[in-house]
């Protein structure tokens, strides 16, 4: 069976939530999703024998916050050749929303570039944190791990 891991940060809980949607979405088809906080992954080989990852981050200052770069250097080169990777995260204001600025599209970036993973075709999921609170929200949310996991049973 294909198992995914959803790791996520999160201060105020928007991520969190993200993250058990995503997760919902992604055992729609049958997948073993495991949803962990970053902070309790210290261990590199608690991120072996994953077909697939997704990186749930909020946007701080335009940029992926520190705790969520420091945990990605968990991953030694080769790690994550090939795999699939997701991202998703929740931000404040969208008056000049460009969605390269946020830190879900960054961390694929990051991913793509130093570790070589597949980029998954939906690429980032941002949502402004009051849509979460919807229905819509949590529909997108649900949305994307659906359609990941289908594209990880392929
Ligand atoms: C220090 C800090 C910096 C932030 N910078 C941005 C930003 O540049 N753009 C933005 O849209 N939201 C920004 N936010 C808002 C968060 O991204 C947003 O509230 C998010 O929903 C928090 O998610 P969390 O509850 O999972 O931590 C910032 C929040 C904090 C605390």
């Amino acid at each position: 069976m294909n198992k995914v891991l959803v790791a996520y940060f999160s201060t105020s809980g928007k991520t969190e939530s993200m993250a058990e949607f995503i997760a919902e979405g992604v055992r729609f088809n049958g997948l073993n999703a495991i949803v962990k906080k970053m902070s309790e992954i210290k261990d590199p080989a608690q991120l072996a024998g994953f077909n697939g990852y997704i990186f749930g981050s909020p946007t701080f200052s335009l940029d992926i916050p520190w705790p969520v770069k420091t945990f990605l250097k968990l991953f030694k080169n080769g790690d994550l050749n090939g795999k699939l990777t997701g991202a998703f995260g929740p931000y404040l204001h969208d008056s000049s929303y460009h969605h390269a600025d946020y830190a879900p599209d960054k961390i694929l970036d990051l991913l793509q570039k130093d570790y070589k993973t597949e980029r998954f075709d939906l690429d980032a999921l941002c949502l402004r944190e009051d849509i979460l609170e919807t229905r819509d929200g949590m529909k997108a949310c649900q949305d994307y791990g659906r359609i990941f996991g289908e594209k990880l049973n392929k």
